[in-house]
Order: structure tokens, then C-alpha cells, then sequence
């Protein structure tokens, strides 16, 4: 059996500690902004059954076809899904536990989700994503609130060169009639659909409309357009949401070939995308999804979402120079001698009763190579304890970051320190 170094999975990545507290800060602003719109986060499993997606993405995704890590359950056979996306678990859960009963939903989570695909700069087979997701609500005005929420959180974190792409999917029988069109419109072009195309033409022509094939471009270029079959309800409720971004000032361009890689989409769907991070521009997506609820075998519930890719919107803040936070600590505790050491613990947890952040040196050595890493901690203090402190129930305190240092008794320490934190 080889003995080298095990790592992880392609496209499944580490995050590691230079990284992780932009993560946090992240996520702290993320969750600030989602309780200023009175979102509530929900938590769902990892693991789904594999039907869920199939049903609620469409059987005829990129997606179902060939992105998910699905398996048996090897104990008692069950059809398993590690999930690719939130809001089909989000809508099993809010039907699961009937938290539509009476009022609608404003929610909201976090987390991995499982895609395999070609890993690159952007795409990645395990990544982060943060899902918003209002059920219950029938009007344009929550498809305004969710776009105007996002433009709110790019000047939060201070995202520049995201443009907001918006379209249509219509309802029902507009799609259906589209659908007959498209048909109708690739059957005479036949020898030049690719392998995919070929496949989906009576399964799902709206995908073709997705392919990223260039050699397909112009032909789909030239496909019908959903726009021309939509009926008057459509129309209006599209009208309503623009009119409302134009109240807000968002600016937007309508893009018709834009019809997502999900089934459960209709009427207003939107991207937000960067030309600054090469082919994944998405940084975050979403839409209507009026007919999931009903489809995952619900009473039929309006619905709106979108979820934004964490890596990518860290990718492009690192682009702007955000670095990671440095740790936050206030005392680093430096001690020598068997009083001095048993004292230093319980001086540690005193300071931290205060609510003070304090690193304790473990592992022992000199009090000048103690002190040349209490230097490059970035504490704001050090504080030094001998046997002779010890005795004397007292220690020294040092600042860091400029001042004299001199003996403090433990009773004001905390609000010594306190005071250089200030
Ligand atoms: P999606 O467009 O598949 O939509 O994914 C949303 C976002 O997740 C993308 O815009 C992108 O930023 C990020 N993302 C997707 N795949 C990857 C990947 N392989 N690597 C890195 N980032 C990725 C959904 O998932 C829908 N559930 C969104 C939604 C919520 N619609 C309604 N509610």
C-alpha cells in the first residue's frame, strides 16, 4: 500500500486559516444584511434523496445528467444525492415541517453544495453558497426586494463591476408554446445539433438554448424567442419588477437568452455577472420558481430565490486588495516557573471572564523567545508572569503597541487592559 500523503478531492478545496477569517467576515456581513430584510435561516441536510433533484431540477439538466455525486445507500439500498443546490431541499423542508401553513416564508442558508463538473478557476465540485429563498409571496414586489438586496450587499462589501442581466421564463402555457416552436425551428437543422442538442430536442429544447458549443451559437442565435409568446400577465408582472429597480435606481439589461440550467424557473429569472473573473462570471443567480412547491407535491405556492457563489464573491474582493482580517487578540500571556505557569492559566481565564481575547504560551521556553512571539501576534499587550508575580498575586503587563509597562495587581488588570484595547 502507498505511503505518501493522502489529498483531497479534485475540486473539493481547504480553506485555510489566511483565508478563513475573510470567510467569517463574510459571513457576519452576510447574515447582518439578510436579518435588516427579516430573512430567517433554515438548515437542511447534505443529503437528500436523489428523486428531490430529479424532480425538481428536471431530469434534463446539465445538472441531473451528469453533475451529481449521487449512490446507494449501501446499508439499505436508498437512492442518495449529495445536493448540488439549496432550493429543492429548502422547498422539501418547508413542506416536510408545513411552514407554509398560514404565512408565507422569508429564508435563508449557508453551506456546501456538490457539483461535479470540470474543476477551474471558479468552478469547483465542492463549493459555497448562500441561498435566499421567499415562499408565499405572488407579487413583483419580492422580486424587486431580492434584486434590490443584492445590489445592497455588493456596496456592503464593497463589489464594484457586477452588472444585473434579467429575463422572462413567462408561465406555463407561454413556455409550452415556445417549446412546440423551438422544435418546430431545430427539426430543420437537424445535421447541425450537437451530440446534447440532439438528445434534448423533444426532451427539453430549452436547454439547447443554453449550449455553450460555439459551433451551435449562431443557431441559437436565431431560435425563437420566448418573449413573442408571452401572455399579458407576464408581461405585466416583468413591467412591475423593472419599474421597480428603475424606482431604485438598479440598473439592468434584459437578456433573452438567459433561461438558467434549472427547470423550476418561470417568469423573472436574474444574474448578476463580472467580466473580472474569467469564464465563472456568475457571482449570483435566481429567480420565480411559482410551480416547485406544487411539483415536490405541495398545495401550489409562489416562490422566489437566488443563491450567490461564496468563492466568487471572495475571489473578486480579493481581486480589490481584501485581505484576511488579522486575528483578533488582546493578551498574549507569557510565564516561567512551576508557580508562575499554574497561576498564567488562571489569570487566562480571568482575562477571558472579562471578555478579553488572550493566548496563552504553551510549550515553554525563555521569557525573550516567549516575548518575540507575544511581538508578532498581533496582541495588543503582553502580559508577563514570574514566580516572584506569582507569589505577589500580581504581573507584569507590557503594551505592545507602544507605552511603559510596569506591575499591575490582577484585581485591575482587565480594566488596564481595557483601557490600551480603547
Ligand atoms: P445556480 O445558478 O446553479 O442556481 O447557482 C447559483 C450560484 O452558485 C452561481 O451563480 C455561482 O455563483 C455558484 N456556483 C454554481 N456552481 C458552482 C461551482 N461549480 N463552483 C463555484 N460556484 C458555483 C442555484 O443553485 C439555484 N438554487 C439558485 C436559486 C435559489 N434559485 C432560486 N432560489
Amino acid at each position: 500500500m502507498s505511503n505518501s500523503p493522502l489529498q483531497a478531492v479534485r475540486g473539493m478545496n481547504d480553506i485555510l486559516p489566511d483565508e478563513a477569517g475573510l470567510w467569517l467576515w463574510f459571513e457576519d456581513t452576510v447574515r447582518d444584511w439578510l436579518e435588516s430584510y427579516g430573512y430567517r435561516n433554515i438548515r437542511m441536510p447534505l443529503v437528500e434523496p436523489t428523486a428531490l433533484f430529479k424532480r425538481a431540477i428536471g431530469e434534463v439538466t446539465d445538472i441531473v445528467e451528469k453533475e451529481m455525486y449521487s449512490f446507494e445507500d449501501s446499508l439499505n439500498g436508498d437512492h442518495l444525492t449529495l445536493r448540488p443546490e439549496g432550493t429543492a431541499s429548502c422547498v422539501r423542508a418547508v413542506l416536510q415541517h408545513n411552514l407554509l401553513y398560514n404565512a408565507p416564508q422569508r429564508l435563508w442558508y449557508a453551506g456546501q453544495m456538490f457539483r461535479h463538473e470540470r474543476p477551474q478557476k471558479g468552478r469547483y465540485r465542492q463549493f459555497h453558497q448562500i441561498g435566499v429563498e421567499s415562499l408565499g409571496f405572488v407579487g413583483p414586489d419580492i422580486d424587486a426586494e431580492q434584486i434590490v438586496m443584492c445590489a445592497r450587499l455588493w456596496r456592503k462589501l464593497g463589489i464594484r463591476d457586477v452588472a444585473l442581466q434579467l429575463n422572462t421564463l413567462g408561465d406555463v402555457a407561454s413556455r409550452q408554446r415556445h417549446r412546440d416552436k423551438l422544435i418546430t425551428y431545430f427539426e430543420q437543422y437537424k445535421d447541425v445539433l450537437d451530440a446534447d442538442a440532439t438528445r434534448r430536442l423533444y426532451s427539453n429544447p430549452l436547454r439547447i438554448l443554453d449550449t455553450k458549443n460555439p459551433a451551435m451559437q449562431e443557431l441559437v442565435a436565431g431560435a425563437p424567442k420566448l418573449m413573442d409568446e408571452l401572455d399579458a400577465e407576464a408581461i405585466a408582472h416583468f413591467e412591475a419588477v423593472q419599474a421597480l429597480l428603475k424606482r431604485h435606481d438598479i440598473a439592468y439589461e434584459i437578456n433573452p437568452r438567459l433561461v438558467r440550467g434549472l427547470d423550476y424557473y418561470n417568469r423573472t429569472v436574474f444574474e448578476w455577472v463580472t467580466t473580472r473573473l474569467g469564464a465563472q462570471g456568475t457571482i449570483c443567480a435566481g429567480g420565480r420558481y411559482d410551480g416547485l412547491v406544487a411539483q415536490i407535491g405541495g398545495k401550489p405556492a409562489p416562490a422566489c430565490g437566488f443563491a450567490m457563489g461564496v468563492e466568487r464573491l471572495l475571489a473578486l474582493m480579493q481581486e480589490d486588495g481584501m485581505q484576511n482580517p488579522p486575528m483578533p487578540l488582546d493578551v498574549y500571556l507569557v510565564h516561567q516557573g512551576e508557580q508562575a505557569s499554574a497561576f498564567a492559566t488562571l489569570v487566562a481565564e480571568a482575562l477571558r471572564d472579562a471578555d478579553l481575547r488572550v493566548l496563552l504560551h504553551c510549550g515553554g521556553g525563555s521569557f525573550k523567545s516567549q516575548m518575540k512571539k507575544a511581538d508578532s501576534s498581533g496582541a495588543v499587550c503582553a502580559v508577563i508572569i514570574g514566580d516572584d508575580e506569582a507569589a505577589a498575586n500580581e504581573v507584569t503587563l507590557k503594551p505592545l503597541r507602544g507605552g511603559e509597562q510596569g506591575k499591575v495587581a490582577l484585581a485591575v488588570l482587565a480594566q488596564k487592559i481595557k483601557a490600551l484595547t480603547e
